[in-house]
């Protein structure tokens, strides 16, 4: 079972900051997951919520702000003194500091109907960076999806389940040939997972942090977990 590093090492760094990146790296982390956003500027920018209150204590939304002022707020010192100084990285620079190190999970939060043209972008971004391959883009907006797949067929996507039903899914998955159903942890019983294998594809589950949970997962055939714990799987965790 494979271990992607939710957010980064983000139980131990600043979720979504070069830091957290970094960490994971460290820790053996061979798989990593980030959110993006899209600045007033268009450039694609790495963190979860679509706004800097949570991280940085500001009211801002990130589509209001050009990168270069999103990069003014300090969106590390929230989780720790230590870490005060982290910004919150372009996408460019994550891919720059990961390099082919480990494989990106890279999730957009909101497709064209928030963000116009973010698809076409992360395209781009994608094949210029020669990250096809690489990388698997999910996202809870399967609108986005369809718009990614109609861009590029050679992508690998992920379809986060959200509240769509599942029977919706599976079609809409096989259609997109996306390669994997990713569920929340709450959502995911051993019928699901089986279900899932019999049409070829990968079970990922979110946010897993309790190794005797994520023993369970892998007994139930589970392919992959996002944690923010990346040595959870080694055996003193
Ligand atoms: O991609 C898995 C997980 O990251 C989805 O939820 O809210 O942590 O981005 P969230
Ligand atoms: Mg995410």
């Amino acid at each position: 079972m494979q271990l992607i590093a939710h957010r980064g090492a983000s139980g131990l760094a600043p979720e979504n900051t070069l830091a957290a990146f970094r960490l994971a790296l460290e820790l053996g982390a061979e798989a990593l997951e980030l959110d993006v956003h899209q600045a007033a500027d268009k450039e694609l920018v790495v963190i979860h919520d679509d706004d800097l209150l949570r991280t940085a204590g500001r009211r801002e939304m990130v589509r209001d702000l050009a990168w270069p002022e999103l990069r003014r707020f300090d969106v590390g010192a929230w989780f720790d003194t230590r870490f005060k100084g982290e910004i919150v990285p372009g996408l460019d620079e994550v891919f720059g500091l990961v390099g082919r190190r480990a494989e990106i999970h890279v999730e957009v939060k909101a497709g064209s109907g928030r963000y116009p043209g973010i698809e076409g972008r992360l395209v781009e971004f994608l094949r210029r960076r020669k990250a096809l391959k690489s990388c698997v883009v999910s996202s809870f907006d399967h609108k986005a999806l369809f718009v990614l797949r109609g861009l590029e067929p050679r992508l690998r996507l992920g379809y986060l389940l959200g509240p769509t039903p599942l029977e919706a899914a599976w079609q809409e998955m096989e259609e997109l040939r996306a390669e994997s159903l990713n569920l929340g942890i709450k959502q995911v019983t051993s019928a699901r997972v089986a279900a899932g294998h019999r049409r070829r594809h990968k079970i990922l589950v979110y946010t897993v942090n309790d190794a005797r949970q994520a023993r369970r997962l892998k007994d139930m055939g589970v392919d992959g977990i996002f944690s923010n714990f990346p040595r959870l799987l080694e055996k003193d965790a």
